[in-house]
């Protein structure tokens, strides 16, 4: 347990994973100088494999020590621990075997070249079990093509994948709103390899087991649950989850967790079956960007180049990205430019990421606005204060994610407008100063 160790004791057991690379460098050292100290011309290497082996071997009992205190902090899964612990051990005492073998008269080579044979798997392998207590035992492997998966003894998924839900009466609550919270912000610590505070969470059933402290979840009453307590500690409490400075959960998180609990923490029922009223429906929609929060915003994607930016900025555009980390494009007209066929043209080159187009006052001309049909994320168009007339807007129909567009001080009429409204996902028209008429709109 935690607290009945000293506390000096855990403070040089978290070193171990730092010093433990010592012992590392130096027999790989060893066994590198080893085996090319068999060629004439590397000869003069052999006397410091003695020298590199034993250094091996006193960092290794160094590191053994501090393995050992590392792991009374509890936490880990007891038998990877004790595997990793053995290993370890046979590890330092084959590096002090090795030493004395190489130092006695009666050394046969072949046997010799076999033991360093032998440390180098068993450095390998206790090397990889360590890796395995810290990342968790798919962590080396997690994106290794299916084959070396399988070879690995693993299964061939490669990632979680959740289903993407669009319609969300259909959605579980349990396995597609909560299980990817708790994968996302807990698993981490709280899954097979890291039993941290005893307590699993990566099935239904684990997390209602609970941990040390008995169950975290009490079904229909969220205050109760020890779980809701620590998310809703404050950040900085020794209690707070997820400690250490990792992200905690959002608020829309906390809120569903706490209605999921509320309304009895069921394992399979459906945002259906649990009634969920407006406000959690929405919620909902607003996390998972879907129904009336999805927006092509919420689409991924690749980063323009560099090399197209500066065309675009050489053909009269100024360009900047909608947000940090979102690679969608705000590109407007810089002022006082007239713009040509050609100027138009290159703004296909970045045509899936202009999600706003300012073309204020750039001369553009009815012909030339079949372009824009060609850039089919449009959300935003600016094309006022333009000699642009009905058959020229009729080009726009295309766009179908279009929400926003202003053609104030054109020359289009009524026919415009009806054109328009077979976008679907038009929300405003700005047309001050056009012939168009009251009843046309
Ligand atoms: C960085 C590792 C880490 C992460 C991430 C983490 N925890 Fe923990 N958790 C711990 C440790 C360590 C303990 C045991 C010490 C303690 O009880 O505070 C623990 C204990 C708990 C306990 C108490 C278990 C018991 O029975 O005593 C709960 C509940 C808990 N965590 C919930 C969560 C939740 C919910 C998340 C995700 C929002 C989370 N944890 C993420 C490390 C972590």
């Amino acid at each position: 347990m935690e607290n009945e160790v000293n506390d000096i004791v855990l403070f040089f057991g978290r070193f171990h994973p730092i010093i433990v690379h010592l012992p590392i460098g130096f027999l790989l050292l060893g066994i590198i100088l080893h085996f090319i100290s068999k060629c004439e011309s590397f000869k003069k290497y052999a006397p410091v494999v003695d020298f590199t082996l034993f250094l091996g071997g006193i960092s290794g009992v160094i590191a053994c020590i501090l393995g050992y205190m590392l792991s009374l902090e509890g936490g880990y899964n007891e038998d990877a621990v004790m595997l990793h612990q053995w290993f370890g051990i046979g590890l330092t005492v084959l590096s002090f075997i090795m030493l004395g073998w190489r130092r006695a008269e009666t050394k046969n080579s072949s046997m010799v070249s076999g033991g360093f044979a032998s440390l180098l798997i068993l450095l390998t392998f206790t090397g990889h079990l360590g890796g395995n207590l810290t990342h968790g035992s798919n962590y080396l492997f997690q994106y290794a093509p299916n084959p070396v998966r399988t070879i690995a003894g693993l299964p061939p998924k490669i990632n979680k994948t959740y289903k993407k839900i669009t319609n969300i009466d259909s959605a579980l609550v349990f396995e597609d709103i909560i299980q990817p919270i708790l994968d996302a912000r807990c698993v981490s610590c709280h899954n097979e390899d890291k039993l941290k505070g005893e307590l699993l969470m990566t099935t239904f059933d684990h997390l209602m087991k609970g941990g040390e402290s008995g169950a975290v979840i009490v079904a229909g009453n969220s205050i109760s649950s020890d779980l809701i307590h620590r998310v809703t500690l404050a950040p900085d409490d020794e209690d707070f989850m997820p400690p250490e400075g990792k992200t905690p959960l959002s608020k829309e998180q906390i809120k569903l967790l706490e209605w999921w609990i509320d309304e009895g923490a069921k394992p399979n029922a459906s945002l259906q079956a649990l009634n969920a009223g407006p406000e959690i429906r929405d919620q909902l929609e607003k996390y998972l960007s879907i129904g009336k929060y999805m927006t092509i915003l919420n689409t991924p994607i690749d980063p323009v180049k560099a090399s197209i930016i500066e065309d675009l900025e050489s053909s009269g555009f100024m360009v900047s990205v909608l947000a940090e980390k979102v690679n969608y494009l705000d590109v407007s007209v810089k002022p006082g430019i007239q713009l040509t066929k050609k100027e138009l043209e290159t703004l296909k080159k970045a045509k899936d990421n202009i999600v706003w187009l300012d073309l204020k006052n750039s001369g553009i001309k009815d012909d030339n606005l079949s372009i824009l049909s060609d850039l089919p994320n449009l959300l935003k168009l600016r094309l006022d204060h333009n000699d642009i007339t009905d058959k020229g807007a009729a080009h726009l129909t295309k766009l179908t994610r279009l929400e926003y567009i202003n053609l104030s001080f054109t020359k289009i009429s009524d026919q415009a407008i009806s054109d328009l409204h077979k976008i679907k996902s038009l929300k405003k028209v700005y047309y001050y100063n056009t012939a168009v008429k009251e009843a046309g709109v």
